[in-house]
């Protein structure tokens, strides 16, 4: 199947593409590199430079496409607040751009990277897809507005998706094969890597006095691999069913701050320096979900997302940037 894939040169697109191509797919990577590289465009794929806030780039890439995964958009849940503006052009409008065009060219399927941040303050836990969806940030109200718009796209124009609520996104492909790093990165497992690497000094903990077995805050957090393969099976259901799909990747368990930050220690082998800061204004101290839909439905089940792997597979990638 030839598949677009906006935001394939991110760290999520690049896992993505790597399993399309490995299960005979044509991925065609669709990016603005502004936060994608180059080097994480997979060999065998194809690459755009492009815009999903240009209709024309849009409109051109999707030639022949008959499915869209659209990963592209920002991410950075504490910019959203500040920066809002870019968030509701690249999230909001970028994501009009590219359903509008869908409907130009004639593609009927979607599958759309949301994200855990759309629920927002945990009422009940595991988190089930049917929880109450009230975002902390911007940022999570730009992907619940997408999902919101593609129930009526798919209402009104008969667009048919499976949205992805990711839970916390972590580690590097099993193989090697992908190591392109973040830049600046603001999430807990590449800031504690650039410790381990002496990038940065020290890591900071944002709160020791969670309600939680450790007073660390407590998150559900899932292999990227694993996440990859949702999209595998996410592809199978859509060209089975007629009809549309919301679930959670997710593993349904949860692990601490300091639960991690032994674990890399341990198999770094690097004592980084660690301090206590105060806790960052709306973290919830626990989040974890229930992946049973995603089982039940599309037979997905995620296989690297052990703390053991998710920490090997980080530092080959971070040891192989060591020079840079
Ligand atoms: C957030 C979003 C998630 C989104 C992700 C992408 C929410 C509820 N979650 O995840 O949906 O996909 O960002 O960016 O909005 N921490 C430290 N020190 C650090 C950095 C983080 O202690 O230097 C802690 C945080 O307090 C948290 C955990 O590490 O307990 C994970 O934080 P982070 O990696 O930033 O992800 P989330 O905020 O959970």
């Amino acid at each position: 199947m030839r598949i677009l894939v906006t935001g394939g040169a991110g760290y999520i697109g690049s896992h993505v593409v790597k399993q399309l191509l490995r299960a005979g797919h044509q991925p065609v990577v669709f990016d603005n590199l502004s936060v994608g590289t180059l080097d994480n465009v997979i060999t065998g794929a194809e690459f755009i430079e492009g815009d999903i806030l240009s209709p024309t780039q849009v409109l051109a890439a999707l030639e022949g496409i008959e499915v869209v995964i659209h990963l592209a958009g920002l991410k950075a849940v504490g910019e959203s607040m500040t920066h809002p503006a870019k968030y509701a052009w690249n999230n909001l409008v970028g994501s009009i751009t590219l359903l509008n065009a869908m409907i130009e060219a004639g593609v009927k399927k979607i599958i759309f990277s949301s994200s855990a941040a759309v629920y927002g303050e945990p009422i009940e836990l595991p988190m089930k897809e049917d929880h109450p969806t009230k975002p902390l940030s911007f940022y999570g109200h730009t992907k619940l507005e997408v999902e919101k718009l593609l129930a009526w796209y798919d209402q009104l124009s008969g667009i048919k998706f499976v949205v992805f609520r990711y839970f916390n996104a972590v580690g590097y492909d099993p193989d090697g094969d992908i190591k392109g790093l973040e830049r600046a990165p603001q999430n807990l497992l590449p800031i504690i890597f650039e410790a381990v690497m002496g990038w940065r000094d020290k890591v900071t903990i944002f709160g020791d006095n969670y309600p939680t077995a450790d007073g660390t805050g407590v998150r559900d957090y899932i292999h990227v691999s694993d996440l990859a393969s949702g999209h595998l099976k996410a592809l199978e259901y859509l060209d089975k069913n007629n009809n549309s799909l919301t679930v959670n990747l997710a593993t349904g368990q949860g692990t601490s701050v300091a639960e991690i930050i032994k674990a890399v220690k341990q198999e770094s082998g690097v004592d980084f320096k660690v301090e206590i800061g105060p806790p960052r204004p709306g973290d919830p101290a626990q989040i974890f979900a229930s992946a049973d839909k995603a089982g039940a439905v599309l037979g997905w089940q995620p296989v690297f997302s052990d703390m053991a792997t998710i920490v090997k597979t980080t530092f080959r990638a971070y040891e192989q940037n060591k020079k840079n």
